[in-house]
């Protein structure tokens, strides 16, 4: 079924940017991006390396204010001196796997995964106890919870992270390159993981990607990125991206050498 354009006024908007600019200093890294994710769909985030990804992230989690724009979570502004959701209650109801997995080596599985539990509620040790192993169990890592990521395959430890990133139960989930440096087995056993999630409990994901068979597999939407625009150059289903005839989006989709020029 065809979804619905990203729409900027729709209340179904869990993720709204508007004429965001975002960089380090005098390094605009992107400008005037506008983008909605709609409730429940999954869009991911393509470009070659360099252009921007990470930051963007970074931005739309409140880690790097934008230098211009806005940004709505769930119809809430969180960007500037405003009176609507809070960071931190915003932080409270998205989870974030980051390119790295970025676990804390000295903290065993379960440890990383409780902590943003620790950190955002009071539940007693106990209660954590139960969430960390269901978590652990809906990422099929049931049973690993005292190993440390050291004594994990980058396979096992991306899904600690997404373990960690469903911690709070959040309604939007954030994954930068969930299958960077996974076999090609273990990165679709990673997108079935995404879609089962999506489908099972309606979580609204941002995905940033540049795997082509997870882009094909998993995204409603993808937005491209291009780090000589410093923006977004095409914005659609992949199916319609992949026969996009911007050279730029052709030469992504098919593998080639980036266009002269
Ligand atoms: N902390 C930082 N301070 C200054 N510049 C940065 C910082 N992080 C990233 N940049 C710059 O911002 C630009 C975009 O980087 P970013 O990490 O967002 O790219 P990306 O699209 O995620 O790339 P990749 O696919 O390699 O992960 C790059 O030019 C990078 O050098
Ligand atoms: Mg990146």
């Amino acid at each position: 079924m065809q979804k619905n354009a990203p729409d900027s006024s729709s209340d179904n908007a869990a993720v709204c940017l508007e004429k965001i600019s975002i960089g380090y200093g005098d390094n605009i890294v992107l400008k005037d991006i506008d983008f909605c994710v709609n409730r429940g769909d999954i869009v991911t985030v393509l470009g070659g390396s360099g252009c921007g990804k990470s930051t963007l992230l970074k931005a739309i989690i409140g880690l790097l204010p934008p230098l211009k724009g806005k940004i709505y979570l769930q119809g809430e502004e969180i960007s500037g001196n405003v009176s609507g959701m809070t960071l931190a209650e915003a932080r409270k109801r998205i989870g974030v796997l980051f390119q790295s997995a970025a676990l804390i080596g000295s903290l065993t599985v379960a440890e990383n995964v409780a902590l943003p539990i620790v950190e955002f509620s009071k539940a007693p040790r106990g209660i954590i106890h139960d969430i960390v192993r269901l978590k652990l169990e809906m990422v099929k890592l049931g049973g690993f919870g005292e190993y440390f990521p050291s004594d994990l395959s980058g396979g096992m430890k991306k899904r600690v992270g997404l373990a960690r990133a469903m911690a709070l139960d959040p309604e939007i989930l954030f994954c930068d390159e969930p299958s960077s440096g996974l076999d090609p087995v273990t990165s679709a056993e990673m997108d079935q993981l995404l879609l089962e999630l999506n489908e099972s409990l309606g979580i609204t994901m941002v995905v940033i990607t540049h795997d082509l068979p997870s882009i094909m597999t998993i995204s409603d939407w993808s937005i491209m990125l291009d780090r000589s625009v410093r923006g977004i150059i095409a914005k659609g289903p992949p199916e319609e991206l992949e026969n996009s005839p911007d050279p730029r989006v052709h030469a992504f989709f098919h593998r080639q050498p980036a266009p002269e020029g």
